[in-house]
C-alpha cells in the first residue's frame, strides 16, 4: 500500500492565528497516523488572480507564470487535502479562494477536454477535511465557504470527508481557549488518514 500524502493548505494571513493552530494539530494527528505531509502557507506564495483569459478552455494549461505549477502537483498527487481558512464576509478569505480559482485549468482538463487529472488506482480514495473559524456569534456564516469547499474539493475528485467549523473566534488565539477545538482537530487528522488507508487498501470498484 503506497504511503498517505496529506497537504495541509495554511490559508490565514494572521501567522499563529485560529485556523493556523488547527491545521497545525490536524497535521500533527495525520503524521501521527502514518502520513507524510506538505504543507503550503498561502500567504508566502506568489499567487495571481485568475485574470479569466480562456487560455486553458483550449490546453487545460495557465499562462500565468508564478507558485501555482507546484501546489497544482501537491493538490493532485496528495491523497488527502486539510484546508484551513477563516471566514471573511461570509466566504474564505481571499488569498485562498485566488488559490482556488485558479484552478480553473484543472476544471477545463476535466470538464471541457476530458482529461483525467488524478491517479485513477488511488482516486476513490481521495479525502478532504476542511477547518474554518469565524468571528460571528452563527453558524450560518459558514454557508458560503461550504459551497466553494465542495466545488474545490469535486475538481479535484475529493470526496469531502468532514468539516470542523468553529464560530464565536475573534482573537487570534481564540481556539486555545476552545474546550475541545484542537484536540477534536488532532483526532480528525488522524480519522482522515485512517480513512484514506482503508480505502486504498480496498480493491477498485
Ligand atoms: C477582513 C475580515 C473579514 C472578516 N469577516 C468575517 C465575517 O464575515 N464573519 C465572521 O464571522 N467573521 C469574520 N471575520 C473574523 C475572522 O473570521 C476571525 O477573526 C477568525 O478567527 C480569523 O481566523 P485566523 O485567526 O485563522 O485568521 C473577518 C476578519 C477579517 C480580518
Amino acid at each position: 500500500m503506497p504511503m498517505v500524502r496529506i497537504l495541509g493548505i495554511a490559508g490565514s494571513p494572521r501567522q499563529n492565528g485560529n485556523t493556523s493552530l488547527l491545521l497545525d494539530e490536524a497535521l500533527k494527528g495525520a503524521r501521527n497516523a502514518g502520513a507524510t505531509i506538505n504543507k503550503i502557507i498561502v500567504c508566502n506564495r506568489e499567487i495571481y488572480p485568475c485574470q479569466s483569459c480562456g487560455d486553458c478552455r483550449r490546453d487545460g494549461i495557465c499562462l500565468l507564470d508564478d507558485a501555482m505549477e507546484k501546489i497544482y502537483s501537491l493538490t493532485l498527487s496528495s491523497h488527502g487535502i486539510i484546508l484551513a481558512a477563516p471566514i471573511y464576509f461570509n466566504s474564505l478569505n481571499a488569498q485562498v479562494k485566488a488559490l482556488i480559482d485558479r484552478h480553473q485549468c484543472i476544471w477545463a482538463r476535466k470538464t471541457l477536454l476530458g482529461e483525467e487529472v488524478t491517479d485513477a488506482a488511488t482516486r476513490h480514495a481521495r479525502r478532504g477535511l476542511f477547518l474554518s473559524v469565524a468571528g460571528a456569534d452563527d453558524p450560518r456564516v459558514f454557508d458560503g465557504a461550504h459551497r466553494v469547499v465542495d466545488v474545490f474539493f469535486d475538481v479535484l475528485d475529493i470526496k469531502y470527508y468532514e468539516r470542523l467549523l468553529f464560530f464565536r473566534m475573534e482573537e487570534k488565539g481564540a481556539v486555545k481557549k476552545h474546550p475541545t477545538a484542537l484536540r477534536d482537530a488532532y483526532a480528525a487528522g488522524e480519522h482522515l488518514v485512517a480513512e484514506i488507508s482503508r480505502s486504498l487498501g480496498e480493491p477498485l470498484r
